[in-house]
């Protein structure tokens, strides 16, 4: 496993739509590993490939409960609505506050390239919510009703 750099935004690549992956291989785990890894030296609770430079669809979410890792995710139910503050690894020392479903079932691939389902109540919802939107290049702060600035000793926020 090896530390990945975090795109910023500001680079283009984070505004990219990512494309499928089409063989869950021994590369595809590699690159899972690394978000893995970096995602937890960063603290975040949640990476997608691009913040990794990699215009992939897929991403990690673990927010206190596992990793979740998921290939070409698709939400396939979502309800509810949720108001309440993001942070991205992407976008350091900012927090938004951002309108998710309260309730996402959402399918994909895991590692081994089978099919997964998860459901995300409140909290994690929000998490793919908003891991999912990096596929197709969307940031938090494109969606947010009202953003501040964060104290960035603080690493209790979304993401970081
Ligand atoms: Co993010």
């Amino acid at each position: 496993m090896a530390l990945r750099n975090i795109v910023k935004e500001g680079d283009p690549i984070l505004r990219k739509k990512c494309r499928e992956v089409t063989e869950v291989n021994d590369h595809i785990r590699m690159i899972l590993d690394d978000m893995l890894e970096t995602m937890y030296e960063s603290e975040g609770v949640g990476i997608a490939a691009p913040q990794v430079g990699i215009l992939r669809r897929m991403f990690i979410v673990d927010i206190g409960d596992g990793p979740i890792e998921l290939i070409n995710p698709e939400i396939v139910e979502q309800s509810g609505l949720q108001e309440d503050e993001e942070a991205c690894l992407s976008v350091p020392g900012v927090a938004g506050v951002v309108k998710r479903p309260t309730y996402v079932k959402i399918k994909g691939l895991n590692r081994f390239g089978e099919e997964v389902e998860y459901e995300g109540r409140d909290f994690k919802a929000k998490a793919f919510c908003h891991e999912y939107d990096h596929l197709d290049g969307i940031l938090f702060i494109d969606k947010a009703t009202s953003t501040r600035t964060m104290d960035m000793d603080l690493d209790d926020d979304f993401e970081k």
